[in-house]
């Protein structure tokens, strides 16, 4: 098992010039439904942006592994309950690590957002 934590400061998503050239950049589509349905909320982006890099440090992948953070999806069940949905790309380390699960969870308070993920 082996689990990853990251923190985002939130503000810094307050004054992006293009946001939706961001989220173009770092998010699926169904990522951006949900963005979308939040009101493009600075602290949904930020907590989903957090729990893409929480993954990575979980899975001990670094961006400059060939993986991009749209590899990974931060989706959200019915009850709003955030999981990970990921490509070939990343399922390839996943079984590296002879792991079979993601999990992740997401909080907000303030100026920060923190996400934190196991991979069991
Ligand atoms: C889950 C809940 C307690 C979080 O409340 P909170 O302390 O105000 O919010 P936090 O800032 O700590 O966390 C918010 C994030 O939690 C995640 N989340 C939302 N619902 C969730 C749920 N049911 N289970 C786990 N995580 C959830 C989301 O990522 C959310 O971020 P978003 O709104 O930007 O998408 C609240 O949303 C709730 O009561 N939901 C409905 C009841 C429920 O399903 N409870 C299950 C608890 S395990």
């Amino acid at each position: 098992m082996n689990c990853g934590v990251d923190i985002t400061r939130i503000s810094r998503f307050e004054n992006i010039e293009n946001l939706d050239g961001f989220l173009n950049k770092y998010f699926t589509n169904e990522e951006k439904a949900y963005i979308n349905s939040k009101s493009k909320s600075i602290q949904t982006i930020a907590g989903m942006y957090s729990a893409k890099e929480a993954v990575l440090k979980a899975m001990g992948i670094g961006i400059g592994s060939g993986v991009a953070l749209k590899d990974i999806s931060i989706l959200h069940d019915n009850l709003g309950c955030p999981y990970v949905d990921i490509t070939a790309k990343i399922d390839y380390y996943l079984l590296q690590k002879s792991a079979k699960e993601i999990t992740v969870s997401i909080s907000h308070d303030g100026d920060y957002a923190v996400a934190f993920c196991v991979v069991k």
